[in-house]
């Protein structure tokens, strides 16, 4: 049994960092230490994706290194993910899009999901099932700042958590949006750093984004 905070809401988790790190372990072993190396650096909430077979395993280990660690499944792209990733000990979910089955999978397992939108119409459907918060994806090539700028005319209240594309030296312009509250990224763990477990690179990495400056909203 994976232990693991209460379930909070996305609301408390986006306010953990300016950034949340896009994670793909090859092994569940490689994923506890990028984990701990992040988690040193400051960085205390994960994206744990569910690109690699070791994902649910990562996530289970992660969510084990610290109390207010919050360890989230990333990519879910199918509604059965939702129940099989809380059951590891997620927190929080991310999914690329959106669609009713996947909401309704997701408050049937009690994860609270962070949806994927990248066209005013995903924004309508993620607004309707209620949600205040989202990811924009791909950030960079769907039109990045300037498109953010513009979502925010029709959608004043709604924000966001942009993630693709974005860069050390970009998070900061993402950041200073009003209606953007962190960036997710996976330039935390560099494949370089991961092939030669530099941990140490990747703690650095982890301390000068988790003190990149955001406006508090
Ligand atoms: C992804 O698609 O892998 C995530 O959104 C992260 O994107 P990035 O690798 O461009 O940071």
């Amino acid at each position: 049994m994976a232990t693991h905070l209460p379930t909070t809401s996305v609301a408390d988790i986006v306010r953990l960092g300016p950034v949340i790190p896009v994670l793909a372990f090859e092994t569940a072993e490689q994923g506890e230490h990028v984990s701990r190396a992040l988690y040193a650096g400051g960085v205390k909430v994960l994206e744990i994706t569910l690109r690699t077979a070791a994902g649910l395993d990562a996530i289970q280990r992660a969510s084990r290194i610290a109390p207010d660690i919050a360890v989230g499944v990333g990519t879910i792209t199918k509604p059965e993910q939702c129940a099989l990733a809380k059951q590891a000990g997620a927190q929080f979910g991310v999914s690329p899009g959106l669609t009713r089955e996947m909401h309704d999978a997701s408050i049937e397992a009690g994860l609270p999901l962070l949806p994927g939108v990248m066209t005013p119409s995903d924004i309508i459907l993620a607004m309707e099932l209620g949600y205040e918060i989202v990811k924009f994806f791909p950030a960079v090539p769907a039109g990045g700042i300037a498109m953010l700028n513009a979502f925010h005319g029709p959608f004043p209240t709604l924000k966001f958590c942009p993630t693709g594309g974005i860069t050390p030296e970009s998070a900061t312009n993402f950041l200073a949006l009003p209606n953007v509250v962190c960036v997710g990224g996976s330039w935390l763990t560099p494949k370089a750093a991961l092939a030669a477990q530099d941990w140490a690179e990747v703690t650095r990495l982890a301390r000068a984004a988790s003190e990149l400056s955001r406006p508090v909203r």
